[in-house]
């Protein structure tokens, strides 16, 4: 993506040609056929959220990523990089009140991108320029301390959501969800959350980093040196019952994970 070619569109200003584009592609996705009654409604409903400017390339808006509900797409707004996502027209759930709400949740403990504003079909929210987990973990499979440092925040802020019953509910496939920036990592997507004292959050990422079969599993079991995977689910079956601290520690205890944080929580 050459920069030159990046061109902005502002909502708040009169609608051209090439903005109408823009919004079609976006606002109305994955829809083809245009439906102007909610087009406008859109756009009107976007424009109390402030001035904000679409990123484009020659009429393509700037895709951060797709899923069930949504588009993710990237914006400006008072000199900062954003990501809007909009509800797809397709989406089954009525709007996005409910996931700002656990998103809100989450924020209030430091987990998550933070939420700027948002609205029925939109939540504007800081962009996290990283790479996915799983991406991260190929990566950096030969430093060791890279990666067990960044297993641990993921684990700590699991155990912080469990510590507030919320629970994400997508972190047992988590690879689309867990964004790595530099050395922070950022859990996405509080759209299936849950308020449960049953499940939880550390049970999941467990199971998605040691025990389902992914590409990373043998790499992490070998570079912790962890050969008790029975220890491990031990572990795990005994922090699910309690879900406090001092079971927490003992799961980071048979993960070898000790070295990277646990002392100071
Ligand atoms: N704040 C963000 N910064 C960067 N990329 C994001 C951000 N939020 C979402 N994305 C990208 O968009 C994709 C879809 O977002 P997600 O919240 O999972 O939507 P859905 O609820 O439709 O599954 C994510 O997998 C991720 O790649
Ligand atoms: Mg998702």
């Amino acid at each position: 993506m050459l920069k030159d070619d990046i061109m902005y569109i502002d909502v708040s200003e009169r609608i051209t040609d090439l903005a109408l584009i823009v919004y079609v592609k976006s606002l109305l996705y994955p829809s083809r056929i245009v439906n102007y009654d909610v087009l406008y409604s859109r756009i009107k409903e976007l424009r109390k959220l402030g001035s904000i400017k679409f990123l484009h390339i020659r009429g393509n808006p700037v895709i951060l990523g797709k899923g069930h509900s949504s588009i993710v797409v990237m914006v400006r707004k008072d000199g900062l990089d954003l990501a809007l996502k909009i509800r797809r027209i397709d989406s089954n759930k009525p709007d996005f009140y409910e996931e700002v709400r656990y998103m809100k949740l989450a924020n209030s403990i430091n987990v998550g991108p933070k939420l700027y504003n948002y609205s029925s079909n939109f939540i504007l929210m800081e962009y996290i320029r990283g790479i996915s987990i799983g991406k991260f973990l190929r990566i950096n499979q030969l430093d060791k301390n890279k990666v067990g440092r960044i297993i641990y925040q993921i684990l700590l802020q699991g155990f912080q959501l469990d510590s507030i019953n919320l629970i994400h509910l997508q972190l047992s496939n988590a690879d689309k969800h867990i964004i790595i920036k530099e050395k922070k990592t950022f859990i996405l997507d509080w759209g299936k959350a849950t308020i449960s004292s049953s499940r939880s959050n550390v049970s999941q990422l467990i199971s998605f980093f040691f025990i389902s079969k992914k590409p990373w599993t043998n790499m992490l079991l070998k570079i912790f040196e962890i050969k008790d995977i029975k220890g491990v689910l031990n572990a795990v079956r005994r922090y699910k019952k309690k879900r406090d601290k001092s079971t927490f520690i003992q799961l980071i205890n048979v993960l070898n994970l000790d070295n990277y944080g646990a002392a100071g929580i």
